[in-house]
């Protein structure tokens, strides 16, 4: 028997309609938005380290004013996300504690080493290209706040996907070392960036009730397929080859065919045994402690302005 209010929701689930913070909803589909938002958010978050490793060190000034605005573009895309978990309940002191103290999710992607500054072409082409097959269906995502939020990232994700792929045309148009250095990131990031959209379908515990709750809007193969349809042609464009010999579009199924994806190294990442895992929380816990005496200031100044109202 359903509630008036389970019916509600199912109701606007059906028509294809926002949930919105006020609106009554299933304690798991707040549990599941709750779990992908604050994922999301640590995910920006976490995201900033690769690349902060080469704005001191970045070739120009110009170069070096476009990674400062993208690292700091992450910075507000976590804060979106944040406030949008914040909705559901979630506080930001929680969802901090857990990412530093190793329990969160983040986004396997950014427990690479960045050794080259190739590799900031690689990440705005690869990892932020990924990042634009998978936000994009999110700006359609059931919650609202979510899905508002996605609309206003997106927006900056183009951004970042072009800088980086004129990184690598950059390099590619460049001496044969920066050509041989822009090919080494592509064969380092290439395998990396098709595991962010998640395991495989029939491995994927989240994805159905997902798609049935309008959250997720493809699967993970889908998402995977159409990323590499849109590689294909910017490699060629580019000059640099992806590191599949498999990669070929295969006609009479209407998909790439490719090598399969080495999902053993998948979970090690995410069992924390990455490259760089314990380096990226490092930094992150870090950063808080300095932070601490900016909240411990905020807090006093707030709690003076009440008292000073009061009087
Ligand atoms: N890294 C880390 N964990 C991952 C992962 C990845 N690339 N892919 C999947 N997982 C985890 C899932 O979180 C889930 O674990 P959980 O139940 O403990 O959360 C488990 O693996 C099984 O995966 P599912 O497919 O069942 O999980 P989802 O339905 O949540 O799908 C997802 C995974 C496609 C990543 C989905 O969560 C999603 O779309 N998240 C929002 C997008 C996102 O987080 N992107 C991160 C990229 S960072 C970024 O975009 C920054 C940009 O500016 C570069």
């Amino acid at each position: 028997e359903t509630t008036p209010d389970e019916a509600q929701f199912d109701d606007l689930i059906a028509r294809d309609e926002r949930i919105e913070p006020r609106d009554w909803m299933p304690d798991a589909y707040r549990r599941t938005l709750v779990r992908q938002i604050s994922q999301h958010a640590h995910s920006e978050i976490i995201g900033m380290q690769p690349e902060a490793n080469w704005i001191t060190r970045a070739p120009s000034l110009k170069r070096k004013a476009i990674l400062m605005a993208k690292v700091q573009d992450e910075a507000g895309h976590g804060l979106y996300l944040y406030s949008a978990a914040q909705t559901l309940g979630a506080t930001r002191d929680d969802m901090t504690e857990a990412l530093i103290a190793g329990r969160a999710r983040y986004s396997s992607i950014f427990n690479y080493p960045t050794p080259t500054w190739a590799d900031m072409g690689a990440i705005g082409w690869l990892v932020d290209g990924a990042a634009i097959c998978n936000q994009v269906p999110l700006c359609r995502a059931s919650y609202g706040p979510y899905a508002r939020a996605m609309v206003r990232i997106c927006k900056e994700e183009s951004f970042h996907q072009r800088q980086g792929f004129e990184i690598l045309l950059e390099l590619m148009r460049g001496t044969p070392a920066q050509q041989r250095m822009a090919q080494d990131a592509v064969d380092r990031w290439y395998w990396p960036a098709l595991q962010m959209f998640g395991p495989p379908d029939d491995e994927s515990p989240n994805s159905a009730q997902s798609m049935a709750w309008n959250i997720k809007r493809f699967s993970n193969d889908e998402l995977r397929q159409r990323f590499v349809g849109m590689l294909v042609p910017q490699a060629e464009a580019l000059g640099v080859t992806l590191p599949d010999p498999e990669l070929r579009y295969d006609e009479a199924n209407g998909c790439y065919a490719m090598s399969p994806i080495d999902w053993t190294e998948f979970h090690e990442v995410l069992a924390g045994r990455g490259p760089m895992n314990a380096e990226r929380l490092r930094r992150r816990r870090e950063a808080h402690e300095n932070g601490a005496w900016v909240r411990e200031a905020a807090t006093a100044y707030a709690a003076k302005q009440a008292t000073a109202t009061r009087e």
